[in-house]
């Protein structure tokens, strides 16, 4: 039985990785600040710890009985739009953490380390699956915070650390925040369905990768079967291209109640389009994605009206 600590324990990916890892038989540490997470999200069986991952004083309180065996540093401000609201703000949360866990991994003992980066380090690129040494060019104060957070990883690994940082494409599924309009096109989309109209921000021929939760958690614990993951930056997509405009269709037809579209307004910091290149994760941790998307939006509906009862 392993020790494992789960940073953002609280929200969509940490809770759904969390309970993977327990369910596995290992004690699980969960950390988080609950500025976007909830208590209820935090699987039994976790020991829970509240505060903030960019603030010394977290790690005071944070003894673990043994070096961890891995850290997954999942905490973050999840959004490149709110970036903009703040941008000081979201370096000292979401970059500030990674580098206050990487001392702390270094004084506790920790040799490993799985990061949730994110496919905004890539910024603008041409329409091809993207590959890992694409040249980055983040275009939002969060794809800044993630790149910045893989190269301090990077530096950390000369100090023993192997870390693996994930560049998590669209994900979505079950567990999903519903009531952030500003984070997760899928579950922005989807709550507004029942509303009758769907109002979207930029043009219907951008182009995702959507990769389900389910997927998502197993290429995190592929990391700790596959050392060829060490040192590494990886995509983790699912769907490959889709466009916008194919998502609001394939959603509209999954509506209970009838639906139209209503496309006004940009996002900051938004791109045309990005899609997964996942090659080198197929080679360094045997991931391939499992569930299509029509599979994981109609699982991601269910759970929605049933909780919803709409
Ligand atoms: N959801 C996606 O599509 C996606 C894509 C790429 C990368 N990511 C990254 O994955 C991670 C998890 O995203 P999510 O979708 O689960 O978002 P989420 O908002 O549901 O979860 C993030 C959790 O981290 C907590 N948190 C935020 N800042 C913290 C801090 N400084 N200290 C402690 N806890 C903190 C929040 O309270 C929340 O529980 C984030 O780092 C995000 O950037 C997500």
């Amino acid at each position: 039985m392993a020790l494992y600590l789960v940073t953002g324990i609280a929200g969509f990916i940490g809770s759904a990785l969390g309970g993977a890892l327990l369910a596995q038989g290992h004690e699980v540490d969960g950390v988080d600040d609950l500025s976007t997470g909830f208590m209820e999200n935090v699987p039994a069986g976790a020991a829970f710890f509240r505060g903030d991952c960019g603030e010394s004083e977290t790690y005071a309180r944070l003894l673990p009985k043994r070096p961890y065996d891995a850290i997954f540093h999942i905490a973050g401000q999840s959004s490149g739009e709110v970036s903009f609201d703040d941008p000081l703000r979201d370096l000292r949360t979401n970059t500030g953490s990674t580098l206050h866990l990487l001392r702390f991994a270094l004084e506790t003992g920790c040799r490993r380390l799985v990061y949730a980066s994110s496919m905004s380090v890539y910024g603008e690129q041409p329409d091809a699956a993207v590959r890992e040494d694409a040249p980055c060019r983040p275009m939002s104060f969060y794809g800044v915070g993630k790149l910045a957070s893989e190269h301090y990883l990077r530096i950390y690994g000369r100090y023993g650390i192997a870390s693996t940082s994930l560049r998590l494409f669209n994900v979505y599924g079950p567990g999903q925040n519903m009531g952030n309009m500003r984070q997760g096109m899928v579950s922005i989309y989807m709550s507004m369905l029942a509303d009758g109209v769907v109002r979207v921000k930029g043009r219907p021929d951008r182009f995702r990768d959507f990769v389900y939760i389910d997927d998502v958690v197993r290429a995190f614990l592929a990391c700790l079967d596959h050392p060829e993951s060490e040192g590494r930056e990886l995509n983790i997509g699912g769907s490959g291209k889709v466009l916008v405009g194919d998502l609001l269709d394939r959603l509209l037809a999954l509506s209970k109640t009838p639906a139209r579209v209503e496309f006004a307004g940009e996002t900051p910091g938004d791109i045309l389009g990005i899609h997964a290149d996942l090659t080198l994760a197929r080679r360094c941790l045997g991931y391939v994605p499992r569930t299509d998307l029509d599979a994981g939006l109609a699982a991601m509906y269910a759970w929605h009206t049933g909780r919803s009862g709409g």
